[in-house]
């Protein structure tokens, strides 16, 4: 869940500490009856629900990382290509703040990318001095190293310097999160429409993501994005949390032409149907405009087919006993073309603006393949 998530429920908090300041009311009023005067048992209430106001305000702020100290950094020289390209770095947070003690409505904002979180962290990051070595574009953390990771069962889980300490992004979602923040629809480049906005023509429908798998490191980015409606999708939906959907991804529980876009990283190596769930992303697509972000590990000299094997032998065939294909890159796209899926492979060098390219070595993205899709 993102910070948005945790503001609300935090305010919706409030309310219930309001219904506590009638408790506290109750309270006063009580002590009113056994006293002659009931002017100081009324200030004791003004005085208390404010205090209680102020501090459920604070609270919210806190829980919402608005106050949260950055670990100081050492490391990179400023990043002056960022502050030519209007990076102050001041930052607006506090406005932010104020909007939400105010009570301010978070969608009274028009347009299609109220704050984008990937430029807010890039400005915090920027405006550090000494810059820090690391920054996180899903949540904006920034310091001198990422966590290590360690996974028993994958022999690439050893791996230091690797996950966002804040929000647990791999380079994965760290590579999904800058292309969304920063990245143009390669498909659309003409047009220069940006990832995540609502399609033209379609008056105040927002944006449609359908999210397989839908991790929760890229919530706090995604949660920000205003105009969009996501939904999570997983055959385990239980390892995502209540508001993930069961669904099936080679039966999905979607309208024809319903996406515009689709987010599936890490997935369709574990699918033993492939074919199906990639014709049925084609079709909950919406025609032309709608995009897939996929990722697949696929190192493989040619594509591996373990399906029929059993947990070990997935591990030998596959390199990971969940996985039923081991995948060749040309081969994916191929097969994903077959299927009317047309799949380009993502070059976060080329498909980020100039200044973004910068930062790529400050993300850790690595660049593991990730394909840009379309139904066009
Ligand atoms: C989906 O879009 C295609 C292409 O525009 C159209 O031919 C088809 O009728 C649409 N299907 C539905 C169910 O809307």
């Amino acid at each position: 869940m993102g910070g948005d998530g945790l503001v609300k429920r935090v305010l919706a908090g409030g309310r219930t500490g309001e219904a506590g300041g009638g408790v506290l009311l109750g309270i006063s009023a009580m002590n009113t009856n056994q006293r002659p005067s009931g002017r100081i048992g009324t200030l004791t209430t003004v005085l208390v629900t404010s205090v209680v106001s102020v501090v459920l305000c604070v609270l919210a702020l806190l829980l919402s990382g608005h106050l949260r100290a950055e670990p100081a950094a050492a490391g990179l020289q400023r990043a002056e290509p960022l502050l030519e390209h209007g990076f102050t770095g001041q930052s607006d947070r506090s406005a932010a703040s104020s909007e939400v003690c105010s009570g301010k409505h978070e969608h009274d904002v028009p347009g299609n990318v109220r704050r984008n979180p990937f430029q807010e962290a890039m400005k915090g990051w920027a405006a550090q001095d000494p810059v820090p070595k690391r920054v996180c574009p899903c949540c904006g953390w920034s310091g001198d190293v990422f966590a290590h990771l360690k996974i028993m069962w994958s022999q690439w889980g050893d791996r230091p310097d690797k996950q966002c300490p804040r929000c647990k992004s791999l380079e994965r979602h760290r590579s999904a999160c800058s292309l969304f923040g920063a990245g143009k629809h390669p498909f659309l480049a003409q047009e220069g429409a940006e990832f995540l906005q609502p399609p033209q023509g379609f008056g105040s429908v927002p944006f449609r993501l359908a999210h397989f798998g839908p991790e929760k490191t890229m919530d706090s980015m995604l949660n920000q994005v205003s105009d969009m409606d996501q939904i999570g999708m997983d055959f385990m939906p239980w390892l995502y949390g209540p508001s993930t959907f069961f669904a099936d991804i080679t039966s999905i529980p979607l309208p024809t032409n319903f996406s515009d876009g689709v987010v599936v990283l890490h997935v369709m190596e574990h699918i033993p149907a492939l074919e199906k769930a990639t014709q049925e992303l084609v079709r909950i697509l919406r025609p032309k405009t709608g995009w897939a972000l996929a990722e697949v590990p696929c190192y493989f000299e040619q594509t591996r087919d373990c399906r029929d094997k059993d947990y070990n032998g997935r591990k030998e065939c596959a390199g990971q006993p969940d996985h039923v294909w081991g995948f060749n890159c040309d081969d994916f796209v191929s097969r994903m073309r077959q299927e009317g899926l047309h799949c380009r492979r993502v070059n976060l060098e080329e498909d980020l603006q100039p200044w973004a390219t910068k930062l790529i070595p400050s993300m850790r993205v690595e660049l593991l393949p990730s394909y840009i899709c379309s139904t066009g």
